[in-house]
């Protein structure tokens, strides 16, 4: 049986924030704080951070450590990369992949995405995969296409056994960072049509088990509304998951 249950998840990508000493003051503030909604939670700190946040969570909280990108390759002539082995051998099992920051400033294709997807399957890695229109294509109409192309150009290659390794991240980019918040509808919306997506390429049972993350100026004022739509299984959270308060108000709606 390969299928995983739909799970709650809040994760929280650093982004290019946090030195080793505001890493070590910020996961100490979480580990203080009580997660009561029963969500899984995930932090995605810099490179340099990684393997000492795991040693200072040292499984003393149920918070997990994810990598913010890594390379597609095993191992190789690729200066200042990182491979899925190496983040394995420091303790990291998940890797956010396809951010929009990494398509926009890294010029990070569906083509590249792909390869980054294959390598992550292939070592047993867990990947949090971002999708999401930008205000150009959100009012021109085509997001539902633009989703769809970002999702069967890089994921539809692959087998079912191994989506189970995939949660998916709706992030609008139009909302990334902007403290513009897509509507609960608008994200019900997209949510529901990339289960249906899922569904058509494998089946029902699938697409139910995926976890589907929404993303995009998600704060504690508005967590709870969002993630009450039937689809929206949590969030990944750039801005507020630098405050552990902000961050577990936010944990703690997903319920
Ligand atoms: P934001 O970022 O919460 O700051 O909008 C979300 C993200 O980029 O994952």
């Amino acid at each position: 049986m390969y299928l995983t249950m739909r799970q709650k998840i809040v994760a929280g990508n650093w982004k290019m924030h946090k030195n080793r000493e505001e890493t070590k003051v910020l996961i100490s503030e979480l580990k203080a704080l009580e997660n009561t909604s029963g969500s899984r939670v995930i932090i995605a700190p810099s490179y340099v951070s990684l393997a000492f946040a795991v040693k200072e969570i040292n499984n003393e909280a149920a918070i997990d450590v994810a990598a913010q990108n890594m390379d597609q390759h095993s191992s190789g002539a690729y200066t200042g990369e990182v491979s899925a082995s190496m983040l394995k051998s420091v303790g990291v099992k998940t890797v956010i992949l396809g951010h929009s920051e990494r398509r926009i400033y890294f010029g990070e294709t569906d083509t590249l995405l792909k390869q980054k997807v294959n390598s992550a399957v292939e070592q047993g890695m867990e990947i949090i995969f971002c999708i999401g229109e930008n205000l150009k294509q959100r009012e021109s109409g085509t997001y539902f296409h633009v989703i769809s192309s970002q999702i069967s150009n890089v994921l539809f290659h692959l087998e079912a056994k191994d989506v189970k390794n995939i949660i998916l991240a709706y992030e609008p980019v139009w909302a990334i960072g902007t403290g513009k918040t897509a509507t609960p509808g608008q994200v019900q919306e997209m949510h529901a049509f990339i289960r249906e997506m899922i569904s058509w390429q494998y089946n029902e049972m699938v697409a139910n088990s995926v976890t589907i993350l929404y993303g995009g100026s998600c704060k504690p004022a508005n967590a709870v509304e969002l993630f009450s739509n039937k689809d929206v299984d949590g969030g990944l959270i750039g801005g507020a998951s630098l405050n552990a308060e902000d961050f577990y108000a936010i944990v703690n709606a997903n319920r």
